[in-house]
């Protein structure tokens, strides 16, 4: 029995992990282990003798089993430990550097504009940014010899030679979606169509390729206004203000009729600018009723359908709201520009955080 005790008690302290301390469990205590047979041949002994045997054997079963439950816990700790070492972490590091990029002015005001909207159940639509002669002049009742067509500027794509039809252009304004919104959905419609224009112009406040958003709204029974209430809430969400105080002047677009431009009081105080108060007076988009003609163009009947359009410059609201002088800073990526008027990239835009930072 002394035998037994030595040779599994010193087996259990030399196991060196648990897959070598389990062999020792079975060779003594497994159902063909040396101890669990000694206690198998109680069965043949005479009680005399099962008596002084019996107790012991107990004992040495239960002093083996409990040797190799403490070896086991002592085995888990020290692998704890090791991993502890390994893997440790050293928390007094600095943090990554912050996020170079940012998001461009145009790209946050889109973001801002097009949230605004939204909640007001406008959804967005596009259209090419090269478009055919048609969507961009025709059906905007905008006639081959209307002088708009000079006005805009426009780039003209390259035809085959020998191919005589119309060249398509870049589209020199956002109007164009409204049409393809027209015939792709029918009325009644709401949306708002934000994106690149281009026109052949180039000074502080002009860009070749600059940004417009178009808005959209056709209904039964849509009114004048209805265009004023959803221009003063736009304006008034999009420059974080209380109150706006606008002027509708009478104007002329072939689109629309009647037509409107809209201006915004201000005031230039030491040159920075103020809006809802003041004696200055500062344009901001072109608006409408949508023609006749151009709700037929779109495939929508004018004696039942109604509707109001207006379009506005992206980068002008952006230089606007956020005091950026020069237009054609917006798109020569001088990264010193980008770091100064950019936004955080993870500053998303909401009307309940706030739509700037
Ligand atoms: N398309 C016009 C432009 O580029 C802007 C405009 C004016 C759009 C009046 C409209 C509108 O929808 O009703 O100058």
């Amino acid at each position: 029995m002394d035998d037994l005790r030595q040779k599994y008690l010193g087996a259990v302290t030399s196991a060196a992990d648990e897959p070598a301390l389990e062999e020792v469990r079975l060779a003594a205590l497994g159902k063909k282990g040396e101890i669990a047979l000694n206690m198998r041949e109680l069965g043949q002994m005479s009680p005399e003798e099962r008596m002084t045997v019996a107790p012991t054997l107990n004992a040495l079963r239960d002093e083996v089993a409990s040797a190799i439950a403490a070896r086991k816990a002592a085995l888990q700790d020290a692998a704890l430990d090791e991993r502890l070492r390994a893997e440790w972490l050293d928390v007094t590091l600095p943090p990554r550097p912050r996020c170079q990029g940012t998001v461009h002015p145009v790209s946050q005001v889109t973001e801002e504009v097009t949230l605004i909207f939204a909640e007001m159940g406008f959804a967005v639509a596009e259209g090419p940014q090269v478009e055919d002669d048609w969507h961009n002049f025709d059906a905007l009742n905008i006639a081959p010899e209307h002088p708009a067509r000079q006005e805009h500027d426009t780039f003209y794509m390259a035809r085959q030679p020998g191919d005589n039809r119309p060249p398509h252009v870049l589209r020199t304004h956002t109007s164009p979606v409204q049409i393809r919104a027209m015939l792709g959905q029918g009325a009644p419609l709401r949306v708002i169509c934000p994106g690149r224009v281009f026109r052949a112009d180039y000074d502080q406040t002009h860009s070749p390729m600059f940004h417009q958003v178009e808005g959209l709204a056709i209904d039964r029974d849509i009114t004048m206004a209805q265009l004023k209430w959803t221009l003063e809430e736009f304006l008034k969400a999009f420059f974080e203000v209380d109150r706006v105080d606008l002027r509708f002047r009478a104007s002329h677009f072939p689109f629309t009729e009647p037509s409107a431009e809209v201006d915004i009081r201000c005031s230039w105080d030491n040159g920075t600018l103020k809006l809802g108060e003041g004696d200055s007076w500062l344009e901001i988009l072109g608006s409408g009723m949508v023609h006749p003609k151009v709700l037929t163009a779109g495939g929508i009947d004018p004696a039942q359908w109604q509707g109001f359009a207006f379009g506005m410059g992206i980068d002008r609201l952006a230089m606007l709201k956020y005091g950026i002088p020069d237009l054609r800073a917006f798109f020569e990526s001088d990264l010193r520009w980008l770091r100064h008027y950019g936004f955080g990239s993870l500053e998303v835009p909401t009307l309940a955080g706030g739509l700037s930072r």
